[in-house]
């Protein structure tokens, strides 16, 4: 890559872990080498990540949650090394530190959307997985969708259970890959809003992957990859 830029946000007075990078790089197989800008995120902070199809987001969200590990530089979230070589602690980052909204939700289809969360509670060994998940999902607006299937929910429905189950063992680091891809404008603010507030309530520092200029406009902070020279394919 040419030249590694630094993208250093204000300070921020709530508690929580600064996120930083290195020289980060990740190889898929022997055509592509993604290579990332240094980042350096106060905890709390609030970013958006923006670029051509290809150019690495879903890569770099996969690389900071530790569910990939890069093939130079480092990750760090707070005292941990995200990047570490052993997958017993990656593993237990990610469950403890680490709320993640897939694309496509990822919501398990035979399980009830109270089920869906609790699930992810137990897995983080949070206690009272149970009123946990009810509550996340009550926060979200879904208090009367606890006991439906995710075929029985909207999508902006589906949405707000992933995000219930991203966010309810409160996670320090929130990562959402284009949040708004299958919600219409409308919901899409609506989305945007809910995502920024409940990081807010966590003090949770908010990284979003979008194509969606209303989600990049929205955040002050923005990285472009695949452009003057960041997230080089080579
Ligand atoms: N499993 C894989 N094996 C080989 N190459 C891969 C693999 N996953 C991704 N790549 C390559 O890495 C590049 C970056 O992929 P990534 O999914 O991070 O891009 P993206 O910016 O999220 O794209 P999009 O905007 O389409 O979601 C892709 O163009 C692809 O060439
Ligand atoms: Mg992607």
């Amino acid at each position: 890559m040419s030249g590694a830029t630094t993208v250093a946000l204000p300070p921020d007075i709530r508690t929580g872990s600064a996120l930083t990078t290195h020289g980060l790089s990740f190889q898929h197989g022997r055509e592509v080498t993604l290579t990332y800008p240094d980042l350096h995120l106060p905890a709390g902070a609030q970013l958006t990540i923006t670029g051509p199809s290809g150019t690495g987001k879903t890569t770099l969200l996969h690389l900071l949650a530790g569910l990939l590990r890069p093939t130079t530089g480092e990750v760090r979230f707070g005292p941990t090394l995200v990047s570490a070589p052993q997958e017993g602690l990656r593993e237990a980052f990610r469950r403890t530190q680490v709320g993640y909204v897939f694309q496509d939700f990822h919501l398990m289809p035979g399980l009830s959307a109270l089920e869906n969360v609790e699930l992810g509670l137990r897995v983080a060994g949070t206690a009272q997985p149970h009123a946990k998940a009810k509550a996340a999902l009550e926060r979200l607006d879904l208090g009367k969708r606890l006991h439906h299937a995710p075929h029985q929910l909207s999508t902006g429905e589906r949405q707000r259970v992933a995000l219930a189950r991203a966010v309810a063992h409160s996670p320090g680091l929130l990562l959402v890959d284009e949040p708004t891809a299958h919600l219409d404008r409308s919901r899409a603010g609506a989305a945007l809003d809910l995502l920024c507030e409940t990081a807010d309530q966590l003090g949770a520092t908010l990284i979003v992957v979008t194509h969606d200029p209303l989600v990049a406009g929205a955040f002050a902070q923005r990285i472009e990859l695949g452009e003057l020279g960041l997230g080089d394919k080579q």
